[in-house]
């Protein structure tokens, strides 16, 4: 069996390194090439979670780089579609939801290539994301749809999805966060950072929906600085964030270098040193998909600076909360956490590190 892998943003790189590493299992049955499409590029948004999670370089890096979203995801398909007559795969594997995820879908698909996306049926309702699109698109055409639990199997059943396509077998994010967790904890970083493990709060914001818009940043920046007043928070900051709080005029929210107390901006971190910073933390604060997964696993209160989430089993059986965007919603959820008000905790079913196996065996049994 030939099969290209596709990678293109940072949290595609965590969900394939197992399924990678499941796959050098079987040297005779299955030879695959790893494509990054270069959607993400710089060092530490790409590269470092390569060394981190031991993953082989990318076979071909199409090297989109930035763009619109039109352009970002045609660049991809125009690339992506040379590849794929070049190699000629019987399958590929897409991961997440990111624009590289939609477009090498749709690419295969057209070129009569088998699809397997790895996350599927995750839904958020909520139109506005580009990331919904992306998912709602992907999902429609693949030929293998691998979901992470119940809830996503079903919100494909209900989509018109034939269910001989739908395969539960885990969240593959986490069997990599299994494998690193031992390494991450003996890292120096919070006494790098000069933290205390227990005393801070982690947080990280890009989507759209909190940037974007000044008087939204606004209101949740003045919220974290009367939390970080008694309890500091790290926030290493995405690219597109820092460039809006520069073009906003918003730096003064922050403090670089060694304080106490406030909103300390760090570059992105890697994996490893990024896993280290959440387990150790009193809480987390974010917009990310992956980290509300990660808390749960780790048992550490998540609050979500969102209004949905398209990971509701991670509020429904773990510790996380959704508090929108606003001011005071953000503030009661903090002070709940610190209250002791923190969620169950449960681990979803087959979280458990064993996810990229079961996918590797369904595709052998099938494809074979
Ligand atoms: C993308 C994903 C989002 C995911 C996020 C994780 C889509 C639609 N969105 O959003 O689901 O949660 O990645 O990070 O695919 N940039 C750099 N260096 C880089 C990459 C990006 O400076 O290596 C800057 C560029 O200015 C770029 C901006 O970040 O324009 C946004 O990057 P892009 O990949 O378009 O979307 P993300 O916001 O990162």
């Amino acid at each position: 069996m030939k099969v290209i892998n596709v990678v293109g943003a940072r949290p595609n790189f965590m969900k394939m390194a197992p399924i990678i590493e499941a796959m050098n299992r079987y040297p005779d049955q299955i030879r695959h090439l790893l494509v990054h499409t270069g959607q993400h590029y710089d060092e530490n948004m790409s590269k470092v979670f390569f060394s981190d999670l031991g993953m082989p370089r990318p076979d071909i890096d199409l090297e989109v780089g930035s763009g619109s979203h039109a352009e970002q995801t045609a660049k991809v398909m125009m690339a992506f579609e040379k590849v794929c007559e070049k190699h000629t795969p019987d399958l590929v594997i897409v991961v997440g939801d990111v624009n590289s995820t939609m477009a090498c879908a749709i690419t295969a698909k057209k070129l009569g290539i088998k699809v397997a996306h790895v996350e599927a049926g995750l839904r958020s309702r909520d139109m506005s994301m580009p990331e919904e699109i992306n998912r709602l698109c992907t999902d429609v055409l693949c030929d293998f749809l691998f979901t992470t639990d119940s809830m996503a199997t079903e919100n494909l059943l209900q989509e018109g999805i034939a269910r001989e396509k739908i395969h539960f077998v885990g969240n593959v994010m986490i069997d990599t966060l299994l494998r690193h967790r031992t390494l991450a904890s003996a890292l120096p970083v919070t006494e790098r950072l000069g933290l205390e493990p227990g005393s801070y709060a982690c947080l990280t914001m890009h989507r759209p929906s909190n940037v974007d818009d000044r008087d939204t940043l606004v209101g949740i920046l003045e919220a974290l600085v009367e939390i970080a007043r008694d309890l500091p928070i790290v926030f290493p900051i995405h690219p597109r964030t820092l460039d809006k709080v520069q073009r906003f005029g918003l730096e003064h929210y922050f403090c670089r270098g060694e304080h106490v107390r406030g909103i300390w901006i760090t570059d992105p971190l890697g994996y490893l040193e990024f896993i280290h910073l959440t387990m150790y933390a009193r809480m987390v604060l974010t917009d990310s998909g992956g980290l509300q997964e990660e808390t749960t696993v780790l048992g550490i209160p998540c609050i979500t600076l969102r209004h949905n989430t398209e990971r509701p089993i991670t509020c429904l059986q773990g510790t996380n909360r959704l508090a929108g965007n606003k001011r005071e919603a953000i503030l009661d959820a903090v002070h709940a956490v610190l209250n002791g008000e923190t969620p169950s905790g449960l681990v979803p079913e087959l979280w458990d590190g064993e996810a990229a196996i079961r996918i590797v065996d369904v595709l052998l049994a099938e494809l074979d």
